[in-house]
Order: C-alpha cells, then sequence, then structure tokens
C-alpha cells in the first residue's frame, strides 16, 4: 500500500474547490495536514466556512481550517458568484462547521512546513496565490520546503476565462502569482489547456450518483448546481480536481517546459500568461491530458 502524500490545500470554494476537497478526504490517498483559505470565488469568511463545511460532511473536523488573505496583495479582487452562488457552494445543503477556523495562513503554513521533513508535504493550490505569496515573501525558508506545487491557474494556448488570456486564479491576483512562479519552487501549473478537457458531463454525474456515497452524492449535487449556474449547460470543466489528480497520478498529463511570464498590467489580461519574454521563468506546465483517465480516476476516489 503507497504512504498517503502529505498535503496542504490551499483554496477558495468553489463549486470545483469543493468536488476537489471531497474527492482528497475520501480518496484515501492523501494526508490532508490543513485546508488553508483564501478570498477568490468569493470573500474570504464564505470561502472559510465552506471549508468547515466540507470537512462537517465528511467527519473531518479533526482537520485544520487557517483562514488566509481577504484581498489580494495589491488590487481589488474578482469574485465569480454568478457561478458558484452567493454561498459559493451552488445552494447545495451542507452542515455547519464543527470547529473553529485558525487565522493566518501563511504564518501557519510556515509553522508546519518548518516542523515536517523538508519536501514532505506538497501545497496545492486552487484559488488565487495570495496566501502562497505572502509564505514566500515573510516565510522564505518555510516555503523552501515546500515539496511540489501544484497550482491551477493559467491559460498557455488557450484563450482565457476572464480576459482573452487571462485565466481567474492568476487575474485575481497578479502580482501574487509572479511573485510565487519566480520563486524557484517546484512548481507544476495546470492550466485551463488541460482543466478544459477534463469535463463533467450527464452521464458521467449519474454514474457517480449512482456510485453512492457521501462524497460521490454531495459532488453530483454540487456539479448539478454547476450545471444550472453555466445556463444549463451539461458539460463542466472540472480545474481544480486536476491538481488533485495530477498530485496522485503524473501519468495523466503531459507535462513540457515552457517560459512565462505573468502580464503585470492593469487591462482586460493582467494575470495572463505570457511566453517568449526575455524575464520568463522555466515552469513546468501541463499541456493535455488523459481526460478518460482523469474521469475514472476522480469517480473512483469519489465513490
Ligand atoms: C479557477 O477559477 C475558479 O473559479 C475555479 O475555482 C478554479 O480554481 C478556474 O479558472
Ligand atoms: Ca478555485
Amino acid at each position: 500500500m503507497r504512504r498517503a502524500r502529505r498535503v496542504i490545500i490551499d483554496t477558495d470554494p468553489g463549486l470545483d474547490d469543493a468536488v476537489a476537497i471531497l474527492f482528497a478526504l475520501s480518496c484515501g490517498r492523501f494526508e490532508i495536514v490543513g485546508l488553508t483559505t483564501v478570498a477568490g470565488n468569493i470573500g474570504i469568511e464564505t470561502t472559510t466556512r465552506n471549508a468547515g463545511r466540507l470537512l462537517a460532511l465528511m467527519g473531518r473536523a479533526d482537520v485544520p481550517v487557517v483562514a488566509g488573505a481577504s484581498a489580494p496583495l495589491r488590487r481589488g479582487g474578482i469574485e465569480e458568484r454568478a457561478i458558484h452562488g452567493d454561498d459559493g457552494l451552488g445552494g447545495v445543503m451542507l452542515p455547519a462547521p464543527q470547529a473553529s477556523p485558525l487565522e493566518g495562513a501563511a504564518a501557519w503554513m510556515a509553522k508546519v512546513l518548518t516542523e515536517g521533513a523538508a519536501h514532505s508535504i506538497d501545497v496545492l493550490a486552487l484559488g488565487p496565490l495570495t496566501n502562497i505569496a505572502r509564505l514566500v515573501l515573510d516565510h522564505p525558508e518555510a516555503a523552501g520546503r515546500i515539496g511540489r506545487l501544484i497550482v491551477m491557474g493559467g491559460a498557455i494556448d488557450e484563450p482565457g476565462n476572464v480576459g482573452p488570456r487571462s485565466e481567474f486564479n492568476l487575474a485575481c491576483d497578479p502580482e501574487a502569482a509572479d511573485i510565487v512562479l519566480r520563486a524557484g519552487l517546484d512548481t507544476t501549473l495546470i492550466p485551463l489547456d488541460v482543466t478544459r478537457k477534463v469535463r463533467a458531463g450527464r452521464d458521467w454525474l449519474s454514474a457517480l450518483r449512482a456510485s453512492g456515497g457521501r462524497a460521490a452524492g454531495t459532488c453530483a449535487d454540487l456539479i448539478e448546481a454547476y450545471f444550472a449556474s453555466s445556463g444549463g449547460r451539461e458539460s463542466r470543466p472540472l480545474h481544480d480536481p486536476c491538481v488533485m489528480l495530477f498530485a496522485l497520478q503524473p501519468a495523466l498529463f503531459a507535462i513540457d517546459t515552457r517560459d512565462v511570464s505573468v502580464e503585470l498590467g492593469a487591462g482586460a489580461d493582467a494575470g495572463a500568461l505570457l511566453t517568449g519574454r526575455q524575464d520568463g521563468v522555466a515552469l513546468r506546465v501541463a499541456l493535455r491530458v488523459d481526460a478518460a483517465g482523469a474521469l475514472r480516476l476522480l469517480a473512483d476516489g469519489l465513490r
């Protein structure tokens, strides 16, 4: 039996964040050290509460929730209420949190990274990179102890979902993205190029619901809400779960190295990844995915 990988999940739940977290809690392959929360899809109070609600659902109030940044480093945030709903989880019924959240995500991450063996904890980043940038800025030695940093964010050869080239997580806090991507960590980007290929459709959803169990049933409810908030479209991309899938089974993804830098201007493409510039940093990016294999692994872990 393979040992569970220790992970910190940095997140802004968010419908697809919630599916990713439920997968991580139910698949038995992760030891979740904590959930750190960030403002993104919705404000920090709601993302923090949602993290606690998901843990309560799964009977895992022992996993700490640590609230982080309430706003990007230097700009106003962008919210995605139209997709994720005013409660961030599309109105899906979940129990109230059973434990109070801690405060200070970056300092908390620094503490657990320093206490654990170097490179023994991966950080799975599902939201804007504000907390991780704070970790890099304020606790650089601790940041250097991260194992793998796997980030859902950006678009390489694919149009954006905020501006023509910009993706939500990086567009929310471009300065944070710039700091994190230049930090020299063992970083892999999981951009829209692959997350748009891993799609929940009606048949997959029906099979998931039929498989039974709390995580699968709640994920089916969350994805139904995602269909409803997308004008009834019944094929939606599972962005954040791809981070968990890459963490478990990298061979599902084809990885290439690209020199990228982050657009730091004020226009619609703030946060876009620029390639071919002199100041670019070489990063590993996922450019292709075995989508059928990814959906199979996701469904198996949720059962
Ligand atoms: C990313 O943006 C958010 O809305 C999703 O939760 C995901 O992390 C996709 O661009
Ligand atoms: Ca997210």
